[in-house]
């Protein structure tokens, strides 16, 4: 008999199929939900959070980047704002939320989990990174920010799709 380790069409699926239901968003984004202090029409909030991740998605189709990490981002990087306006800290508290997920609702592998914390933990402070999968996500963020009256500028864009959109207007 086989194992799931196996190369095989059959194995593969399998691999796929467990990993995808190790990966519950749903669920992810039901945690976020319930622990977001700011309520649902927050500024912060979940219609934000959706549009990072569908941004993150057209960035990732054009720099690349690790969807699950993406996807993770976008429904946690803000759900641990406790006001609307300055909170340093929300990034921190977001990465330590995420550490706890894991294992729970979502299963990443070493290297994900990394990014994933590191995504999270350091949204908030203006750098950029050179990393694809973390430029995807804070650019996925920074994109969104016309909610708040501030238009993206490409110079604080990590990747060259970012920077694109940012560029043309395109958010
Ligand atoms: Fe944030
Ligand atoms: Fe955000």
């Amino acid at each position: 008999m086989k194992t799931c380790g196996s190369a095989t069409p059959l194995g593969n699926s399998i691999i796929e199929m467990t990993s995808a239901a190790m990966n519950d968003f749903e669920a992810v984004w039901e945690r976020a939900e319930d622990v977001f202090a700011l309520g649902a029409h927050s500024l912060h909030g979940p219609d934000h959070w959706r549009r990072v991740e569908a941004h993150g998605l057209e960035i990732a189709a054009r720099s690349g980047a690790d969807l699950t990490v993406v996807r993770l981002f976008a429904a946690l990087h803000d759900s641990m704002r406790w006001t609307e306006g300055g909170d340093l800290e929300h990034g921190h508290r977001a990465a330590e939320l995420a550490a706890g997920l894991q294992g729970d609702v979502f299963q990443l592998d070493d290297k994900q989990l990394e990014l994933l914390l590191e995504a999270c933990r350091h949204h908030n402070l203006g750098r950029v990174s050179s990393h694809p999968t973390i430029g995807c996500c804070w650019d996925a963020d920074r994109l969104d920010l016309p909610r708040v009256g501030i238009q993206p500028d490409p110079r604080f864009m990590s990747t060259a799709a970012g920077r694109s959109f940012a560029q043309n207007g395109e958010y």
